[in-house]
């Protein structure tokens, strides 16, 4: 893109600001700018007015989950089928590892972070110790994608290689960046984090799957004859992988993606409820539950409304090129985003300052036909790292950890 281009599809969206300093630059830095705003989709842009907004939604009804009660009894056929399916080699593990952990605060990838008190325990090796239970149960290597960003991936590589993959098999490890999104102050001007470059973010965690076949991973997944993917967020340290149960569940039920889910801890607990919308698998989120659907009862008398999701998903294989990203709905997400202020002097803000664009993998869900939601247990397998303290927090997944007879 010549300069002249580029300024004029700065102008078709007012961002002319941009090229502030492009005079001062270096050529290569210069052509890197060029490129970077010829890549860079700026339409989002336009989406900002839907900040904090769900966007227009279908009817919802309830969804049932296969409770632990019915888990417990089905347990040996679950476990056999799972554990057949892992030594046939047809499941695979997803890493989602492409976020900033902002919330965090530390400057490294979120797996970097040591929740450890008297020995070093990482968040990678947390996730990697338990995918290894599997592959030690089942004495079957299970390949393991990882997908990062351009922001975290070469600190993502390099702590893996040092820490020697805490004894997963490098051969089965493949890394790839997930692509980028401009990020905008709140009357959605462009951030630009130095002189010669427009800040930018992972685009969300629902990329995966485009990133993937962007980089020739779908056909490596057929040809190895990959069926089932389980796609997991990095910062759940209790985060149970291609356990052989719910593998088996979710292929005996034949459907096209199981989703671990959590029995709710209050009607009004702020977590992502899955359910139908318009007759199709979906989550609504807990801003947008009213009070009816709140107290709505199942044949049972439970709450027809009550199962958490917790970003674990087995998707099946076959049915994900259905999938597109132009399909799925754009978050519009207030973040704390780097930027060079008027003298450029980088700011790293303490509070948010603007908004990032994501797709999440939660909308992926709707586009497919049919889902398990499959019940698990809170206190065993829920211990999301998002805060450095209070909900959700190294100190909260510490305490679970250890009831869990982890050490720390
Ligand atoms: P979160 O929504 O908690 O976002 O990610 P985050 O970026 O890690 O943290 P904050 O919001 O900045 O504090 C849930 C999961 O999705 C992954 C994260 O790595 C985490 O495993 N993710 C998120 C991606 O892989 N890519 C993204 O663009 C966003």
């Amino acid at each position: 893109m010549t300069r002249a281009e580029a300024q004029d599809k700065l102008k078709k969206y007012g961002q002319e600001h941009v090229l502030k300093y492009f005079d001062e630059l270096a050529e290569d830095e210069q052509r890197s700018l060029l490129t970077q705003i010829e890549e860079t989709d700026l339409s989002v842009l336009s989406h900002i007015s839907e900040a904090g907004k769900g966007g227009e939604r279908g009817e919802f009804s309830p969804l049932a989950a296969m409770q632990l009660s019915e888990i417990e009894k089905r347990k040996t056929e679950f476990h056999d089928a799972g554990v057949a399916a892992i030594r046939e080699g047809k499941t695979a593990a997803r890493l989602l590892a492409g976020g900033m952990g902002t919330r965090l605060g530390s400057d490294n990838p979120k797996g970097m972070y040591n929740i450890g008190e008297t020995k070093e325990v990482f968040i990678f090796q947390r996730i990697i110790e338990n995918l290894l239970d599997v592959v030690n149960e089942t004495d079957t290597w299970i390949r393991l994608f990882v997908m990062t960003s351009e922001k975290n991936h070469d600190a993502t590589v390099k702590f893996l290689e040092e820490k020697d993959y805490f004894g997963y098999k490098k051969e089965c490890v493949t890394f790839f960046k997930q692509s980028m999104a401009p990020a905008c102050d709140y009357e959605g001007k462009l951030y630009m984090e130095s002189k010669g470059r427009i800040s930018t973010s992972p685009n969300g965690n629902a990329g995966w799957y485009s990133s993937m076949a962007a980089v020739g991973l779908d056909k490596v997944l057929q040809d190895e004859g990959i069926e089932w993917i389980d796609v997991f967020a990095v910062d759940n340290v209790l985060q149970r992988i291609c356990d052989p149960c719910f593998v088996g569940a979710t292929v005996l039920a034949g459907v096209s993606v199981g989703a671990k889910v959590v029995k709710k801890a209050a009607r009004d607990e702020k977590v992502g409820v899955i359910c139908l919308e318009d007759g199709r698998p979906s989550i609504v989120e807990y801003y947008e539950l009213s009070d009816e659907m709140m107290d709505a009862k199942d044949e049972a008398g439970e709450p027809a409304y009550n199962y958490g999701v917790i970003l674990n998903y087995l998707f099946h294989v076959p049915e994900l090129a259905a999938v597109t990203d132009d399909r799925m709905p754009l978050h519009v997400v207030e973040k704390k985003i780097p930027y060079i202020d008027q003298d450029a002097n980088l700011i790293k803000p303490s509070e948010p300052n603007g908004y990032k664009f994501e797709q999440l993998v939660l909308d992926m869900i709707h586009q497919l036909d049919t889902c398990l939601p499959y019940e698990v247990v809170r206190e065993h397998e829920f211990a999301p790292i998002k805060n450095p303290t209070g909900i959700d927090s190294v100190e909260s997944a510490r305490e679970l950890c250890k009831k869990n007879g982890i050490q720390l």
